[in-house]
């Protein structure tokens, strides 16, 4: 099984960098510690073994890895094109020296969320990002067809399935101002959680709402 240093090594080594992708979004990437954070926060809530996970815009599969190291079942999925092809090759190397991890690492490249069942996912994760729609380039609606639909998405998961949302806190500046309670839920109230937010060390937002309860 992989542990943090074989993690920590692989993305090293492969190094995919921040950039502003096809959508206008930015493939930023959740610290290592961060993710620690919501992984032990989530262990609090259920044991992990053997447990479904949709890492949504999965990048570079960091936290898919450490979902595999915490004994789930992980199907990543990325929806940039030029992204997929790149941490591709960390897919292949992930399954190729960790033979353990193929019948439990699936990858879905170069498609959109949106367009696959989520019914199945015991948790679901997603470090948000939106396309930059201040910039002149801004023209195909994906916030909006994002928003129609994610409400729709979340709302085929079982009772009990857990989804987490990370968000960075100039994402909820604006929304911080009409709720400084719970801004998240003032534009995802899908998202609405009886559950205090955590906020890390990094300052990220990370909302957990557990299917089935307010
Ligand atoms: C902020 S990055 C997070 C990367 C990585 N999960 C991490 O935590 O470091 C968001 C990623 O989500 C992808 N993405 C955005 N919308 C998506 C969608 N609807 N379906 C699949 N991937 C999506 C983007 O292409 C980008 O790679």
């Amino acid at each position: 099984m992989i542990s943090k240093l074989d993690i920590w090594e692989l993305l090293s080594k492969h190094n995919i960098k921040s950039r502003e992708l096809a959508d206008l979004s930015t493939n930023g990437k959740l610290p290592f510690n961060d993710i620690e954070l919501i992984f032990s926060e989530l262990e609090k809530t259920t044991p992990l073994n053997d447990k479904k996970l949709l890492d949504i815009g999965c990048s570079d599969f960091r936290v898919s890895l450490y979902a595999l190291m915490h004994g789930m079942q992980v199907t990543a999925i990325e929806k940039d094109a030029e992204l997929s092809g790149e941490v591709g090759k960390i897919f292949d190397e992930a399954i190729g020296k960790y033979p353990d991890l193929k019948e439990l690492f699936n990858f879905i490249p170069n498609t959109n969320v949106l367009d696959i069942e989520w019914k199945d996912y015991d948790v679901v994760i997603f470090y948000y990002t939106e396309p930059n729609y201040l910039s002149s380039q801004y023209v195909d609606g994906t916030i909006e067809v994002w928003e129609k639909h994610l409400g729709g998405k979340i709302g085929e998961l079982k009772p009990g399935a857990i989804v987490i949302f990370i968000f960075i806190d100039a994402r909820i500046k604006r929304e911080r101002l009409i709720s400084p309670e719970d801004p998240i839920s003032v534009k995802f109230p899908m998202l609405k959680s009886s559950l205090p937010d955590i906020i890390t060390s990094n300052n990220r937002y990370v909302r957990i709402k557990i299917m089935g309860k307010a």
